[in-house]
């Protein structure tokens, strides 16, 4: 039975967080006994709008690695590999961008509203409007089935399934058209109440301590109409109650939907009792990632070994493109 192929990245941003791992990593790592998996650091992507920056993108790296490691990405069951470091993806990039339309590309919605949103960054780059290329490059290279990724980037997918086609049409049927897999994951906003966001500074991260997770839960904000402790409140609308869904048993989850409306639990107790299921839900997650940042060389060997494995699939594609375009 062969199995079907997913691939999915991330920009290395640094160290991860809650959200990263419930929109993200958690349906990734579930997938890696049904599918053959193939994991990868997008660092070419990040370097698209950090240009001015490339020097914390190495640690980022390594930051990003170990967190995929910690929460049980495992490279026995999946290929997990930095962009970069196989280059074919800049020759497939190079040979799509033969056959690609600029307005194709130019109608992106993420092009404008990324330009809009990134005033401070000059996005007016070659290397920025192809973003979505070098994404078709990085999934077809792997001829992947499957492409879990969020809802912001289903126009990318659908643009590598353009591109897929085109060139199928010219050349020779080399490629699955890949589709995209969308998980419904719960929305876990940051601590207070916007989207979960480094550049936002209200994330709780994998690697908080209990520490750092008590305080931050203590900040959250809660249903702002529940003044005193005794209020009764609206779970519906509260954050905390969106992370006990997520985390908590399902008798917390019932109690606390009880008891809030009632007015009989106040908002303290409420985030005391998440912040302890936070804390027992990542203390088998830091206890790996102690053990991976106490043994980085392994982590490389690891991040080393998944590169190879990328690179041998992906040499094999190339030779099948060269192939098709009649350039060897
Ligand atoms: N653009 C994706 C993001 O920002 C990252 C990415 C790069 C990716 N290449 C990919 C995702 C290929 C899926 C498949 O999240």
């Amino acid at each position: 039975m062969f199995k079907q192929r997913v691939l999915s990245g991330m920009r290395p941003t640094g160290k991860l967080h809650l959200g990263n791992l419930v929109g993200a990593l958690q349906n990734w790592k579930n997938m890696q006994d049904e599918y053959e998996c193939f994991f990868f650091a997008a660092d070419w992507h990040a370097l698209t709008t950090e240009y001015e920056n490339p020097e914390s993108i190495r640690e980022s790296i390594r930051e990003m690695m170990v967190d995929w490691l910690s929460v049980g990405l495992s490279p026995e069951k999946s290929v997990l590999f930095i962009q970069s470091l196989v280059k074919e993806h800049a020759e497939l990039h190079l040979l799509l961008s033969m056959i690609t339309p600029l307005p194709w590309l130019e109608r992106v919605p993420t092009y404008k509203e990324q330009q809009q949103e990134l005033a401070n960054h000059d996005l007016s780059t070659y290397g920025f409007l192809g973003y979505p290329l070098l994404q078709t490059a990085d999934i077809i290279m792997y001829k992947a089935n499957k492409v879990p990724v969020g809802i912001d980037q289903v126009p990318h997918v659908e643009l590598s399934r353009e591109i897929t086609r085109r060139f199928n049409f010219l050349y020779a049927p080399v490629f699955p058209l890949p589709e995209p897999m969308l998980t419904e994951v719960p929305k876990l906003l940051g601590i207070d109440g916007r989207k979960m966001s480094k550049s936002y500074n209200n994330a709780i991260y994998i690697s908080d301590s209990p520490q750092e997770i008590r305080q931050k839960v203590g900040q959250m904000f809660t249903d702002p109409q529940k003044i005193k402790k005794n209020d009764p409140g609206n779970p519906d609308i509260c954050n905390v109650f969106a992370f006990h869904r997520v985390y908590s048993s399902g008798s917390m989850v019932e109690r606390v939907n009880v008891e809030c409306r009632q007015g009989t639990l106040g908002c303290v107790q409420d985030k005391k009792d998440l912040a302890e299921t936070l804390v027992a839900y990542l203390a088998p997650i830091h206890e790996k990632r102690s053990f991976y940042l106490q043994n980085l060389k392994g982590v490389n060997e690891i991040v080393a070994d998944g590169c190879a494995r990328a690179r041998k699939v992906a040499a094999q594609t190339m030779v099948e493109v060269r192939a098709a375009m009649k350039l060897e």
